[in-house]
């Protein structure tokens, strides 16, 4: 039986640092908060923290635009509160995982300020830079993920550089040995500081067609559509060369013993799958987003979950994400009651689980007055829906004011329930959803059925999916009501019964049922069969 590591048994839990736990009173969160918070991660049970980005940065795009990739932003505190943060993080037994921007550097990074000093600095190919157009135009329709051209001109030398985000995000050349090299370095600086992988953003972006031809134009587009799908990225994405570039990554994250390499993807699944690498040389986790992506429907999640289980490579060990600092929060896209039936998914599917901060609360999409907004999307392109401000604020500890979060003004404003909706209040509620993560968390550490055992779609019947898992002598039964309306469905597997082990209203544990399964509304069980 092969060795399971613990990324693949574990849980990871992400925390967005801006919004964690604020210990200055600047209204934004940072290190020393974090760190006064893993208890709460230790009574949830999860296994590792995945930190985005707290790394030097002026911030354009929240951290995710670098300006030092071996420092702290003093915002977020200091590399001694950083490891002073892993030495408490890993005595508790949780895993640290960091956010690697390797795709793009901020401009005011001083590769990037040297870049620019002259068409011949040597540090002038690390970015890609190319001459106008003879009529002074870009050089090709290539279109910045947050609205516009994603080339920039740069006035003093005459000519444009790449940007696949903000003009303030140029991105890096990796087929430039120097720039490989370089950034090595910086996963080897975390590394050698006890850090246990990496989080890889948008790492299907980083090669990109080499004679920078141009993206088709999307047929489907309309006004409704960000500006980025005017056009396919055919060019700009998921280019075959970025393969080689990653299990150079791997190479490095190998150096050192039991480190993760996860990838953000945002790829149709057998695109997705190729980015296990070639004999599972590439990621060991690329980010599987399709339950967030997906129409809330039990035909749709269940050929998806078949279709994933299908194209995962030999050994390819899968994950599933729920919810990211991205996209619309679980609660905001499914309701409440069917988050709870979202949890119960994630955490009893096959591969490891990503949990997003304030979900395990059932934080909902929180409104953001257009004079509050934060995200460089939203005023790129406002009022359309697309700012990611909503699923961004503050974590609710308690009923204080600011909901624990800060004693100062915080940067997103708090949900209006959160002197209901808050870790302490919870914590006193036995059947609230922070109570049904927690169960859940501990029932995928008790049975290896969950965390490592086989994975079975059993049935499929209108809004109703069944499905088994099982380890050993061990079976266990999901069965997940995903409509509002009570829902009956047999199930042959379990002919004798069963008895309930957890139920999504942590009210029905005990109770025993029948083959012929009778699910309330908005209901999810996990059953062992007689
Ligand atoms: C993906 C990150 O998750 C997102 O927050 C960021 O804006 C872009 N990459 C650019 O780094």
């Amino acid at each position: 039986m092969p060795r399971i590591a613990w990324w693949q048994s574990g849980i990871v839990y992400q925390v967005y640092p801006r919004s964690f736990q604020d210990s200055n009173g600047d209204g934004v969160g940072d290190l020393i908060g974090i760190r006064n918070r893993l208890d709460h991660l230790k009574w949830l049970g999860v296994d590792a923290l995945w930190i985005s980005p707290f790394f030097p940065s002026p911030m354009a795009d929240f951290g995710y635009d670098v300006q030092d990739y071996c420092g702290v932003d003093p915002l977020f505190g200091t590399l001694d509160d950083f490891d002073a943060l892993v030495a408490k993080a890993h005595g508790k037994g949780l895993k640290v995982i960091l956010d690697f921007v390797p795709n793009h550097t901020s401009d005011q990074h001083p590769w990037l300020v040297e870049s620019r000093s002259s068409r011949h600095n040597p540090k002038r190919d690390w970015y890609i830079w190319r001459d106008p157009k003879p009529d002074g135009s870009p050089p090709n329709n290539w279109v910045s993920h947050f609205g516009g051209s994603a080339w920039q001109l740069d006035e003093a030398t005459g000519q444009y550089y790449y940007h696949a985000f903000l003009k303030e995000q140029p991105d890096l050349d990796w087929r430039n040995p120097e720039v490989q090299s370089a950034m090595h370095d910086t996963l080897r600086f975390w590394m050698n500081r006890g850090v246990d992988g990496f989080r890889v953003d948008v790492i299907w972006l980083m090669i990109k067609d080499r004679e920078l031809r141009d993206n088709p134009i999307n047929p489907a587009w309309h006004e409704g559509m960000p500006d980025i799908q005017r056009v396919l990225p055919v060019h700009t994405a998921d280019q075959p060369e970025v393969h080689e570039v990653i299990r150079g990554l791997r190479r490095v994250v190998d150096e050192y013993d039991d480190r993760v390499l996860i990838g953000e993807i945002y790829l149709p699944v057998d695109r997705l799958v190729t980015y296990y690498g070639e004999d599972l040389t590439g990621t060991h986790l690329p980010f599987n987003f399709q339950l967030i992506l997906a129409q809330w429907k039990a035909d749709v999640v269940a050929s998806l979950i078949t279709e994933y289980e299908a194209a995962l490579p030999p050994g390819g060990w899968p994950n599933w994400v729920l919810g990211n600092h991205d996209q619309p929060r679980i609660a905001a896209r499914v309701g409440a009651a069917q988050a709870r039936v979202a949890a119960m998914l994630l955490l009893t599917l096959r591969g490891t689980p990503t949990i997003y901060y304030g979900d395990e609360l059932g934080l909902s999409s929180v409104a953001i007055p257009p004079e509050a907004a934060q995200d460089p999307w939203e005023k790129n392109e406002p009022g359309r829906g697309f700012s990611r401000d909503p699923e961004r604020t503050p974590m609710q500890w308690d009923e204080t004011e600011n909901a624990g979060f800060t004693t100062g003004r915080p940067w997103l404003p708090l949900s209006d329930d959160h002197t209901a909706q808050n870790v302490d209040r919870m914590r006193e509620d036995e059947t609230s959803i922070l109570w049904l993560y927690r169960r859940l968390v501990a029932l995928r550490r008790e049975k290896a059925s969950f965390s490592i055992g086989d994975f079975r779609l059993l049935t499929q019947s209108g809004d109703v999916l069944v499905f088994q898992r099982l380890y050993r002598d061990e079976r266990f039964i999901v069965a997940l009501n995903m409509s509002s309306r009570a829902a009956t469905v047999a199930i042959p597997e379990m002919e004798n019964g069963g008895a309930i082990r957890l139920s999504t209203s942590l009210s029905r544990e005990a109770e025993h049922v029948s083959a012929t399964l009778v699910l309330d509304a908005d209901e999810g069980l996990v059953i062992e069969p007689a």
